[in-house]
């Protein structure tokens, strides 16, 4: 029978513990494909072929998962150098760039996925793209809560020919959704795909208040594709 989402997600999470090694310092990601590679990495802990992993969370989530399979964890200020970090990804366009933080982790999966000598990214087929923001679903800027009004309205207008909208993040109840650093988060919808990445992060970056934005351009060492046909690795 073919397989799930969930048993390809599974799938390309399998494959990617085996670049997992004894002794490493490991960025955990965050979603649901990572949280099968976090799943997988306490259970060879446990099972004793893997050993003296220590895991940097990119999320509160991760961290109790991480926790409740007892995978020892450390942050970036005592291990500010990783040797690998797995995590899922919400687009991937034929460069290896990335969307990510449609699970509003954004901000320290780039931190630690920035300090890492290898990232491994996880996905199904559906993820890949032709363009950055083609998937028509969000792509994610963390801001700080005051006035992020005026730069939901910034970022409206510095894509306004892609035909971008912007909207706040809100959960079921309305209430704004908070990130794991108390920030909120702006989704930029696109009619257009993004054809400068590069460009368009650093504009992103100039405006005062943004703290982060979930294109991470030039970062995937592989990328690992989960199909209908089976695994294919991507690399530069
Ligand atoms: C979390 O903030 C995101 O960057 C995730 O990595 C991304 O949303 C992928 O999640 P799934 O594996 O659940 O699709």
């Amino acid at each position: 029978p073919a397989l799930t989402q969930d048993g390809l997600k599974k799938l390309a999470a399998d494959k990617a513990v085996d670049y997992v090694k004894s002794g490493m310092v490991l960025g955990l990601g965050t979603g649901s494909t990572a949280a099968f590679v976090v799943d997988k990495i306490g259970g060879l802990l446990k099972s004793g072929e893997l050993k003296d992993i220590i895991g940097i969370p990119t999320s509160k989530r991760t961290e109790e998962q991480a926790r409740s399979l007892g995978i020892p964890l450390t942050t970036l200020d005592d291990h500010p150098l990783l040797d690998l970090a797995i995590d899922g990804a919400d687009e991937v366009d034929p460069g290896l760039n990335l969307v990510k933080g449609r699970g509003g982790a954004l901000l320290r999966e780039k931190m630690v996925e920035a300090a890492s000598k290898s990232f491994v990214v996880v996905v199904d087929e559906s993820k890949l793209v032709s363009g950055l923001g083609g998937s028509k679903l969000a792509m994610p800027v963390e801001v700080v809560q005051f006035c992020w009004k005026y730069n939901l309205v910034r970022l409206q207008d510095m894509f306004k020919e892609l035909g971008c909208e912007a909207k706040l993040r809100v959960n079921a109840d309305g209430k704004p959704y908070v990130t794991d650093n108390f920030n909120y988060i702006v989704d930029l919808y696109f009619e257009t795909p993004i054809k400068d990445g590069l460009g368009a992060g650093k504009e992103i970056g100039k405006l005062e208040g943004v703290v982060e934005h979930g294109l991470f351009l030039d970062m995937a060492t592989a990328v690992i594709i989960a199909g209908k046909t089976g695994v294919e690795v991507k690399s530069k």
